[in-house]
């Protein structure tokens, strides 16, 4: 079943440094589909000529470039407030994520539904739109059951059980679409074995995640890297470590993870050595919610090369935060979330802010969970909490943009703009997320529908929002 690799791993090895120039070994539409299973999806004009119609592209200097992109959030890794409709379709209101979908689901129809979502949640037309606002990158989330690992690559199990595979062909045509479109690519594995965080955009939504506690977990999660390197590392421009990883959750999750951030720069780096005479790929670990300062001179260089750190940055998910007025976020984001990353991105690792929103509540339907309400409107309390307040209703702020108002809309823009210019002030943004079912407040695609966002993202309505 995965006889092919024995004669493509060498070979594609060689591919990031030849990244400027894309070849045939970079090339996923005619060869290189890992699952006898899983029909290569269909693709127009490229299936032919190896290569052809696929411009090369330089690779992202982001010493001197600011990153300016937009997260492919809900397609490789489902959301239920991403995509409602396909947890609606699912017909059991216990599927409340990724890994229950392929639980209780009949597999085949389970295969049905994620190959039509695959095929049609992002097109070769987004990647064209994303080029057209003046966006230079995508960060592609993934769970490692959409890797087709093969047991010679690791001495823990490939099971993908109970998650449904078959996104890899996918996931390779992403790729050749972003080449096609010049995107640079950020390759994020969302989804670790055994949940690095119990959300369910992990894949798996639980109150006891293992992955940080389970030593053949992690294994496996750096053998998956290992081969994600050496097989589309020619198609990338960065590969993250692990999204949201929950430090948090106590002192042996933080050291875990702290470890395999440098176990994983490893394992790339022994695929993929830095060299002085061509831009590394780039290595990307998180802050595991253990805010900037706690990673203060860790994998700088030398012992790190082309290392960036991906700081999540959103004011919604605490009573605290959406008690802030539109001012006081302002404020809040231009007094202490500006100051405290342009001080850690000037002196240690290259820092993008590589999920963040307009939306100033968590009001979209599903967003806490499939079934749970929003803090903002008292229909959720998270920890069962009394004391937990009612912000105000939910209606306007979510849905459909078109019944928004214009005071909502102009909050909006002036939101969008006062992050764009503090996650400029280090290497720049990735938004979250290009498209949404239902909650227009999330999608930058509905943002430049609706006129929030600017098409060209340097323009400004509200210029030097922070004052300086
Ligand atoms: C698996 O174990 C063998 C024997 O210890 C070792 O040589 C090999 O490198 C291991 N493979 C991986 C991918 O770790
Ligand atoms: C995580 O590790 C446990 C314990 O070794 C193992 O039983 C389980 O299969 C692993 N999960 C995955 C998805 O590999
Ligand atoms: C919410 O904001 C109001 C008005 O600024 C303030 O009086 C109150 O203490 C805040 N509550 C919390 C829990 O932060
Ligand atoms: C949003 O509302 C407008 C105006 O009623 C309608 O034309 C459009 O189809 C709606 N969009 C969605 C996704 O329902």
């Amino acid at each position: 079943m995965f006889a092919f690799l024995a004669s493509t791993v060498p070979f594609i090895a060689l591919a990031h440094a030849a990244q400027c120039s894309l070849r045939l070994d970079a090339q996923p539409d005619n060869a290189q589909v890992p699952f006898a299973t899983a029909p290569s999806p269909a693709v127009p004009s490229q299936t032919t000529t190896a290569g052809a119609g696929l411009p090369s592209i330089t690779p992202f200097d982001y010493s001197r470039t600011k990153v300016r992109g937009v997260n492919l959030g809900g397609w490789f890794v489902l959301e239920p407030w991403i995509t409602p409709s396909i947890f609606e379709q699912a017909g059991n209101e216990n599927i409340v994520d990724e890994f229950t979908l392929g639980q209780m689901m009949d597999p085949d129809a389970a295969q049905a539904l994620l190959k039509s979502h695959w095929q049609s949640w992002i097109t070769e037309d987004d990647f064209a739109a994303i080029s057209a606002a003046g966006l230079n990158h995508v960060r592609i989330p993934i769970g490692y059951w959409s890797v087709p690992l093969p047991s010679s690559a690791t001495n823990t199990s490939t099971s993908t059980a109970p998650y449904t595979p078959g996104a890899w062909p996918y996931i390779l045509r992403a790729l050749s679409w972003s080449r096609k479109h010049g995107i640079h690519v950020i390759l994020d594995l969302h989804g670790a074995p055994g949940s690095q965080n119990g959300y369910d955009n992990s894949g798996q939504r639980t109150s006891t995640p293992v992955w940080g506690v389970n030593p053949s977990n992690i294994t496996r999660t750096i053998d998956t890297l290992r081969w994600l390197t050496q097989n589309v590392g020619g198609m990338i421009d960065t590969i993250e470590l692990l999204n949201e990883a929950a430090g948090f959750i106590g002192q042996n999750w933080a050291d875990a993870i702290r470890q395999f951030w440098l176990d994983g720069y490893d394992a790339v780096r022994a695929v993929e050595p830095p060299t002085t005479t061509e831009t590394p790929l780039g290595v990307m670990i998180g802050d595991a919610f253990l805010g900037l300062q706690a990673w203060t001179n860790f994998l700088t260089p030398p012992r790190g090369e082309s290392v960036l750190l991906d700081l999540h940055s959103y004011q919604i998910f605490s009573d605290l935060e959406l008690n802030r007025t539109l001012s006081d976020h302002v404020t809040f984001a231009c007094t202490t979330t500006l100051p405290s990353l342009t001080t850690f991105a000037s002196s240690n690792v290259w820092t993008v802010v590589g999920e963040w929103s307009t939306a100033l509540t968590d009001c979209a339907k599903w967003l806490n969970g499939r079934g749970s309400g929003a803090r903002w409107d008292g229909t959720w309390f998270p920890q069962g909490n009394p004391t937990t307040m009612v912000h105000g209703s939910c209606d306007g702020f979510t849905g459909n943009w078109t019944s928004f108002s214009d005071d909502y809309l102009s909050m909006l823009r002036q939101w969008w703009e006062v992050q764009v210019e503090i996650a400029e002030a280090a290497q720049g943004w990735i938004y979250w997320t290009w498209k949404t079912e239902s909650a227009d407040e999330w999608s930058y695609q509905k943002g430049l529908e609706g006129g929030w966002i600017p098409q060209d993202p340097t323009e400004r309505k509200f210029p030097n929002i922070c004052g300086h």
